[in-house]
């Protein structure tokens, strides 16, 4: 087995051939505490595409599933119990064909739609402002509402956030009122559109930053809600646009910037982006490969942004993130329905640690998305639901939230596969408020364990324990039948040296793993 360095890649690199072949050393510094890890780099997406929303999330009060005023009750008990931060709605693409006001008042007369973007169904708007605001406060979760630039007005905008926001006596508060909404809600992130490059508008650059600070400027701060206004970002390595948004947009009239990037691991072209769950031994390889690049895509962006905003005060906002697969056989190709397999669960806690280390810069994130579309956390068929292997990480890591990144330094084996050679394991650990410790290791190397030590600098350790996430195949998943062919296991094998500080562990081959340590 080749070997590398993955930070110390330089100062180590001499140091490489004494180590032995499957052995790693992880050094956490403790003494060395970094920015705090945003709770909201583990937020969610909602759009209204496929069974996202409908059948997925809302069911409807007269449905025979159990719901609470319509909202599925297997869903919200699974969402609370990860403690989802925020939830981003209605799009997507969709947000910029959405007008918010065919949302509101009886359901039964709300006006239908085309779904263009998805499917070309009809959208009956029976979930609108109401359904969505009251459903995070059902779940404990702050929305992020993202605007119509693309299609919208100004006063349309405008008027959605006093309709949300305002508590006094105006027209649109007072609409809400007749609405059944006395006391208006609380939001603060706010989107100025989505992917105004492309499906939001096929906007320049340059125009799409004049129509921000147009928009931005009359979405209000009502009473003492605050807006987060946050601009429609670059795709994947477009450092260009982000040039433009930070240059003329500047850094007092956005709370953050948004990056969409997906993994798709045979790309966008005819030929199929490959399967969610059928895949070789270098399909994974270029998967992992395409989805590390998230590191390499926020250090470019982030140069930019620190050019204009080296005080670090724009959040840059990974709003839509995820693997993007062909869609199920037989479900509707403008679904976007896909399984989600170990190869996902790994795609996902690699991509968390590297939020961690760019948490300075990254202060939300949102993966596409939360139900029945894209790299979903929860699958549901009628009555039945299913967590899926992502939704697993998202459990394990909220040890995070808040927490303060405590950086790392790893020397560990290559993972080799054809003509990729890929850093086998990635790491990163964080204190909490309490001052507990936990420590996240990935292998993504689906055959060999890797025999790791962990020095400890800076921290006291009397115990440690841990969860694992792992399968015997790279493409385990749970399905309806059997939901739990993947799940999290306790963890048991790490031992600490409570003379040395050191902790010692095999990593097994494919598997996640936090330490929790005191
Ligand atoms: O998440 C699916 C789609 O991907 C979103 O609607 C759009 O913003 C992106 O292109």
């Amino acid at each position: 087995m080749k070997r590398s360095s993955v930070l110390l890649s330089l100062v180590l690199a001499g140091a490489l051939s004494l180590c032995a072949a499957g052995r790693a050393t992880l050094i956490v510094n403790g003494g060395e505490p970094g920015a705090q890890i945003s709770r909201h780099i583990y937020g969610h997406f909602s759009e209204h595409l496929g069974h996202g929303i409908y059948g997925g999330i809302w069911v409807g009060p007269e449905s025979s599933i159990p719901n609470t005023d319509g909202y599925r009750n297997d869903v919200v008990a699974a969402l609370k119990e990860i403690k989802i931060p925020n939830l981003r709605w209605p799009g997507g693409c969709f947000a910029d064909e959405y007008h918010w006001r065919d949302g509101i008042g009886p359901r039964e007369s709300r006006p239908k739609m085309i779904n263009t973007h998805w499917g070309g169904v009809v959208e009956d708007n029976s979930f609108g402002t109401h359904e969505f605001l009251n459903f995070c406060e059902l779940v404990g979760t702050e929305p992020y509402i993202c605007g119509n630039v693309g299609s919208g007005t100004v006063e349309e905008m405008s008027k959605w956030v006093e309709y949300i926001t305002f508590d006094g006596e105006s027209p649109m508060a007072n609409l809400r009122r007749e609405n059944g909404r006395d006391k208006p809600w609380k939001v603060q992130f706010w989107g100025v559109g989505n992917e105004n490059w492309g499906c939001g508008g096929n906007m320049t650059p340059e125009h799409y930053a004049d129509l921000y600070r147009n928009y931005a400027t009359y979405c209000r701060d009502y009473g003492d809600n605050r807006l987060r206004k946050i601009a429609g970002g670059p795709n994947s390595g477009d450092v260009n646009w982000t040039e433009v948004m930070m240059k003329n947009i500047g850094t007092g009239r956005m709370w953050g910037l948004s990056l969409h990037y997906y993994t798709v691991p045979r790309g966008w072209g005819a030929g199929g982006k490959g399967s969610a769950t059928k895949y070789s031994d270098e399909e994974y390889a270029i998967t992992m490969e395409k989805a590390l690049n998230m590191d390499n895509i926020i250090t470019r962006h982030s140069e930019v942004m620190d050019k204009y905003d080296p005080r670090k005060r724009v959040a840059f906002c990974v709003d839509e993130w995820g693997a993007w697969y062909d869609v199920e056989p037989g479900t509707n190709p403008g679904f976007l329905y896909q399984q989600s397999t170990l190869r996902d669960a790994l795609l996902c806690a690699s991509t968390m640690n590297i939020f961690h280390k760019h948490c300075d810069r990254v202060r939300m994130a949102n993966i596409a998305q939360m139900v029945n579309v894209l790299q979903s956390i929860i699958l549901t068929q009628d009555d039945k639901m299913l967590l899926t292997p992502t939704y697993h990480i998202y459990n394990m890591y909220k040890v995070h939230h808040d927490a303060t990144n405590l950086p790392v330094e790893l020397d560990a084996p290559l993972y080799v596969e054809g003509s990729h050679n890929l850093p086998a394991l990635n790491a990163s650990a964080s204190k909490d408020a309490d001052g507990v410790i936990h420590v996240s290791v990935v292998n993504i190397d689906p055959k060999n364990a890797i025999e790791t030590t962990c020095q400890l600098r800076g921290i006291t350790a009397a115990k440690v324990s841990g969860q694992i996430l792992t399968a015997d195949r790279l493409d385990v998943h749970n399905t309806f039948e059997q939901p739990e062919n993947i799940k999290l296991q306790e963890f048991k094998g790490a031992k600490l040296n409570r003379k040395t500080g050191e902790l010692t562990l095999t990593v097994p081959a494919k598997s996640v793993i936090t330490l929790t340590i005191q």
